[in-house]
C-alpha cells in the first residue's frame, strides 16, 4: 500500500510561511526603530570601505580612460533615506557602482536591489555585500527598461554618461513600477532623463531620490519636486 506524507509536507510548508512572516516582521521592526549606535557604526565602516573601493576604481579607470563612476556623499544619502525607512518596501539604485547605497538600504530594512552596467563593479558590490552580511542583490545590466526612449524638450536623445546594455529588470524579477524608493546619481544634464524615466515607468506613489552634481539630494514624486 502506498503511504502518503501529507501531514509532514503541510507542516514544512507552514513552517516556511511562518519563517517568511517573521523575516518580514523583523524588517518592519528594523525600519521603525531609529538606527542603533551599532548600526550607525556598521554604516560608517561600510562608507569607509566604499570610499576606498571608489578611489581604486577611479584610479584604474583613469589609467584606462574616462569612467562615469563617481561616488555619492554617503552620509547625505543616509539622511535622505531615513524618512522613507518607515514605509520601506522595495529600494532600487540606478547605476549602483560599488554597491554602498544599496547595501546601506538593505541594512536599514529595505528590500534592496542595484543595477550596474560595469561587470567589475557588480562583482565588487556582491563581495562588499557578503562582507557586511547583507542580502542586497545586484545585477549587471542597464537600469533603462526595455523600449524606453528618452527625448528631451529640445528633441535631443543625448544620454551623456548613461551606457547601453540589455535591461537589468528581467534578471531582477521586478519592474521599475514595483519599487517604492529609487536612487540615482546622474551626471550634470542627465537629471531630466531620470525624472522622465521615473514618471513614465515608475509608480506615481514612489519617491525618486536624485543626488545632483551640486551635492544636493532632491526628492521627486510623480515627476514633481517634493
Ligand atoms: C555617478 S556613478 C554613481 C555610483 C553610485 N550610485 C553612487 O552614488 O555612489 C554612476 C554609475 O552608473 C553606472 N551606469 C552608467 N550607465 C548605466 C546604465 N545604463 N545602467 C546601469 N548603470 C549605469 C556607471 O557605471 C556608474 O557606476
Amino acid at each position: 500500500m502506498r503511504r502518503t506524507n501529507y501531514g509532514f509536507e503541510k507542516r514544512q510548508k507552514d513552517l516556511q510561511k511562518q519563517k517568511k512572516r517573521e523575516a518580514k516582521l523583523e524588517k518592519k521592526r528594523l525600519r521603525e526603530a531609529p538606527p542603533s549606535p551599532e548600526l550607525e557604526e556598521l554604516l560608517q565602516l561600510l562608507f569607509a570601505e566604499g570610499r576606498t573601493l571608489g578611489a581604486e576604481f577611479r584610479g584604474n579607470a583613469e589609467e584606462e580612460g574616462f569612467h562615469a563612476f563617481a561616488p555619492a556623499n554617503y552620509d547625505q544619502v543616509l539622511a535622505a533615506l531615513l524618512p522613507h525607512r518607515a514605509t520601506g518596501g522595495l529600494f532600487l539604485e540606478w547605476g549602483s557602482g560599488p554597491g554602498v547605497i544599496t547595501i546601506m538600504a538593505d541594512l536599514l530594512g529595505f528590500d534592496a536591489y542595484g543595477i550596474e552596467i560595469d561587470g567589475g563593479l557588480v562583482e565588487a558590490s556582491r563581495a562588499l555585500a557578503e562582507r557586511f552580511n547583507s542580502s542586497a542583490e545586484f545585477v549587471e545590466g542597464s537600469f533603462l527598461p526595455e523600449g524606453y526612449q528618452w527625448e528631451s524638450a529640445d528633441g535631443s536623445q543625448r544620454m551623456g554618461t548613461i551606457g547601453t546594455a540589455p535591461s537589468g529588470y528581467p534578471e531582477l524579477g521586478h519592474n521599475l513600477f514595483d519599487f517604492g524608493t529609487v536612487f540615482g546619481y546622474p551626471w550634470g544634464g542627465e537629471e531630466a532623463m531620470m525624472i522622465d524615466l521615473m514618471s513614465t515607468r515608475g509608480s506615481p506613489e514612489a519617491t525618486l531620490l536624485l543626488h545632483t552634481v551640486a551635492g544636493t539630494i532632491d526628492a521627486y514624486q510623480g515627476g514633481q519636486l517634493r
